[in-house]
Order: structure tokens, then C-alpha cells, then sequence
């Protein structure tokens, strides 16, 4: 409760701290702190929320263990970005005795499992649900087909035929993202850095540009890369007047926004989540969420994606919890292909769809089992983005 002022009063007993395998809070002191955030002035101990004053190391205390505990209790981590992990890995690695495993759903977190997998630091199975199929499809390429326009256009109230749109990055988002834009009549230029990406967008219709080639004519700038600084301050200072830029990708690290924050430069809320950032010529350019994900920012995500999401990642929750011992190592793993076939299978009675099943014959013809799974692990669900109107 924010209205408790003693922080010794709820401090976890000895023995939860102990369970937890973690050394109980330190006394308060003046001068120490958990996290180097407590200043060292003893009067500068507390700080106001709202209507209720805090101890600053008693709320801190309160965030960590209940995160802590929630963590404990689950057995389990159930990640978006890899923050969580990254986090208990740095301060309580020795909850990953009692962990079974990791859930991760973004292309950044699972980035960072292959990584520590890699360094071979990682000391728990990890599933890795971003690259799910109906994880993939859905979430990252069917939705963001939809939202990066409700975002915009709630936003900007702007047109999109005919103007000239650069998306950086032809992954999952950015085909989803260019596949709505060119529906919609814009010009849609791609940059990419890596060559089987790159001549997709060419086969599906895209011109393949450098980012500074464009930059000056280009009238929405969207970035969706899970890069960091791929817009940087030179290409902000060399948008044309009015131009748009926003983030469908990594968190805030896409456009460089902490360079728009220096004395010269202007800036104007014109409506929540819209800034107006202004150069002492007069040029404005048109900042969406300060940065941060267009989409989930600034529209809605439909239900029936997260539904999708979802699924996937409580089938993969209970796959780690339920696998016997020796099923998965220290690694990162996708999941089982029938599981995926799976959660597909629980979605399609919405569209009053219709499988068909496999005879007997064709299943023995193909080498299949009639219940799945029906495609290797290799095999590459692919949507042609010039065909999407
Ligand atoms: N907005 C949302 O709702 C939403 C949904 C799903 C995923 N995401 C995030 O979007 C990002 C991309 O996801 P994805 O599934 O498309 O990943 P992806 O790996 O399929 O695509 C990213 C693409 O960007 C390219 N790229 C990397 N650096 C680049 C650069 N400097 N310039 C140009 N291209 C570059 C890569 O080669 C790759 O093809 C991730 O950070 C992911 O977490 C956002």
C-alpha cells in the first residue's frame, strides 16, 4: 500500500527472502540505496505520488519483490523484449535454479536468447514464440497490416494516396506495413540490408532505395527494423516540411529522438501523442508517440490477434512445464510444429472454415500422419505483399 511510511514494517520476512534464494533488503540507510537511485541528503528520502508520500527504497523494495514473487510462483518467464529475463539474470541470477524455462515473444528478447545462448550463459530451456508461425503471421504481419493505418490516420487525419511512404526494414512488419500503404495508393519505398529481404521487395513491387536517397522527397518516414539510430539526426534535419515519422518496430531505440532534444530546436504537442518538432527555419517535422510503437501507442490491436499470441504462448508455457526431464537443454527452441498447426486449428471456426482432412491413401502418399504435423520445420509460410489489396 503506497500509505505504509515504515519501510521495516513490510520488509519480507527472513524466510520468504530465503525461499527466494535472494539476501533480505538491506536496514535503510541515508546513504545507500538498492539501485543507486536514493540520494544521499537524508531529507530527500521521500517522494510524493499522487496523494500518498513514499519511501523511495520501501517503493522500490515493494516493486522488486512483487515481481520477484510473481516470478517465483510461476516457475516460469513470460517475456516481451527480454527486459524481464535480462533483468532477474543481472540481479537474482539464482532464481534460475527454481526457473523452468523462458517464454519469449519478440524478435528482440529471442535476439538476446540466441545471444546468451551463444555465450553459453543461458541456464534454462527458452521458446522461442516469435518465430511461431501463427505467432509471426499474425502478430507481427497481418496486424501491423492494419494498424499501421489506424495509427496514422488517427494521428494525422491524413490521406495516404499518392504520398510518397519509405519503410525501413522488409521483415515481417514491413511487409505488412508496406502491403497497406501500397493498398492504399502510396508510393511505397523499402530499404533493407539484407539481400533475400531486399529482392522480395523488388518481386513484390517495392523500389529498393538507401535511406538519404529518399529522405529529402519522402512524405512518411516508418521505421520497422528492431534497429537502433536507423533514423538518425542527419536524416531529421533533412526531411522535407510536414514530412511524418514514426516507429513500427524495436521499442524507441528506431528514430533517433534524444537528438531532437537540444536548445534549437522546437517543440509543439498538437494532440496527444502528435509533437510537432521544429527547426529555426521554420521546418516542421511531425513526430508520432515521441518514437515509441505506432501501433500500440496510438490504435487498438484486435482481440483476435492477441487471441492468436495468446495461445501461442500459454501452449509454450505448458510445454516447458510439462516436458520431462532431458526434453529440453540450456538452448532455445521453437515450438513443436503440431502446436502451432494447433492454435490455428482453434481459430478457424471464427471464419466458419472448413478443413479438409486427409484420406488414408493421400496421407500415406505425402508420408503424413492425418493429424499432423503437415509441413516440416523448414518449410516457409510466405505471403506475396503485391497481391494484398
Ligand atoms: N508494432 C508491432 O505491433 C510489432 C509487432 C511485432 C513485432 N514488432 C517489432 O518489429 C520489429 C521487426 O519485427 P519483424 O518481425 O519484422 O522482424 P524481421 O527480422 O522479420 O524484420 C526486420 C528487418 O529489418 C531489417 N533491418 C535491420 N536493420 C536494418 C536497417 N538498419 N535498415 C534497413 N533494414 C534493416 C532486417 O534485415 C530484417 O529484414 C521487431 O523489433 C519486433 O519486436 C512490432
Amino acid at each position: 500500500s503506497p500509505k505504509i511510511r515504515h519501510p521495516q514494517k513490510i520488509r519480507p520476512s527472513r524466510g520468504f527472502a530465503e525461499l527466494l534464494n535472494i539476501r533480505p533488503p538491506p536496514k535503510v540507510r541515508p546513504s545507500k540505496d538498492l539501485f543507486g537511485i536514493m540520494p544521499a541528503k537524508q531529507n530527500n528520502r521521500a517522494c510524493r505520488i499522487g496523494k500518498c508520500t513514499y519511501h523511495r527504497v520501501l517503493y522500490m523494495e515493494i516493486l522488486v519483490h512483487s515481481v520477484v514473487m510473481a516470478a517465483f510462483i510461476l516457475f516460469q518467464i513470460l517475456d516481451d523484449g527480454g527486459d524481464l529475463t535480462h533483468w532477474i539474470y543481472k540481479k537474482y541470477p539464482n532464481m534460475f535454479k527454481k526457473i523452468k524455462g523462458i517464454v519469449e515473444e519478440s524478435v528482440t528478447g529471442v535476439h538476446r536468447l540466441y545471444q546468451l545462448s551463444k555465450a553459453g550463459k543461458l541456464c534454462v530451456p527458452a521458446m522461442n514464440v516469435n518465430d511461431s508461425v501463427t505467432k509471426q503471421k499474425f502478430d507481427n504481419l497481418y496486424c501491423c497490416r492494419e494498424s499501421i493505418l489506424d495509427g496514422l490516420k488517427r494521428t494525422t487525419d491524413m490521406m495516404f494516396g499518392g504520398k510518397q511512404v519509405v519503410i525501413c526494414g522488409y521483415g515481417e512488419v514491413g511487409k505488412g506495413c508496406c502491403a497497406a500503404l501500397k493498398a492504399m495508393g502510396s508510393i511505397v519505398y523499402v530499404t533493407e540490408i539484407d539481400p533475400i529481404c531486399a529482392l522480395q521487395a523488388c518481386m513484390d513491387g517495392f523500389r529498393l532505395v538507401k535511406l538519404n536517397e529518399v529522405i529529402r522527397q519522402v512524405d512518411i518516414v516508418i521505421t520497422c527494423t528492431g534497429n537502433k539510430n536507423v533514423v538518425t539526426r542527419e536524416h531529421l534535419d533533412r526531411m522535407k516540411n510536414s514530412c511524418i515519422v514514426c516507429n513500427m518496430g524495436h521499442s524507441n531505440t528506431e528514430i533517433d529522438v534524444a537528438s531532437l532534444r537540444t536548445p534549437e530546436l522546437t517543440w509543439e504537442r498538437v494532440r496527444s501523442q502528435v509533437d510537432h518538432v521544429i527547426w529555426p527555419d521554420g521546418k516542421r517535422i511531425v513526430l508520432l508517440a515521441e518514437g515509441r510503437l505506432l501501433n500500440l501507442s496510438c490504435s487498438t490491436v484486435p482481440t483476435f490477434v492477441l487471441s492468436i499470441t495468446a495461445t501461442t504462448q500459454a501452449l509454450a508455457l505448458i510445454e516447458l512445464y510439462n516436458a520431462p526431464e532431458g526434453r529440453y537443454k540450456q538452448d532455445v527452441y521453437l515450438l513443436p510444429k503440431k502446436m502451432d498447426e494447433y492454435v490455428a486449428s482453434l481459430h478457424l471456426p471464427t471464419f466458419d472454415a472448413h478443413l479438409t482432412e486427409l484420406s488414408d491413401e493421400q496421407a500415406k502418399y505425402l508420408g503424413l500422419n492425418k493429424n499432423g504435423p503437415f509441413k516440416p520445420n523448414y518449410y516457409r509460410y510466405l505471403l506475396l505483399c503485391c497481391n494484398v489489396k
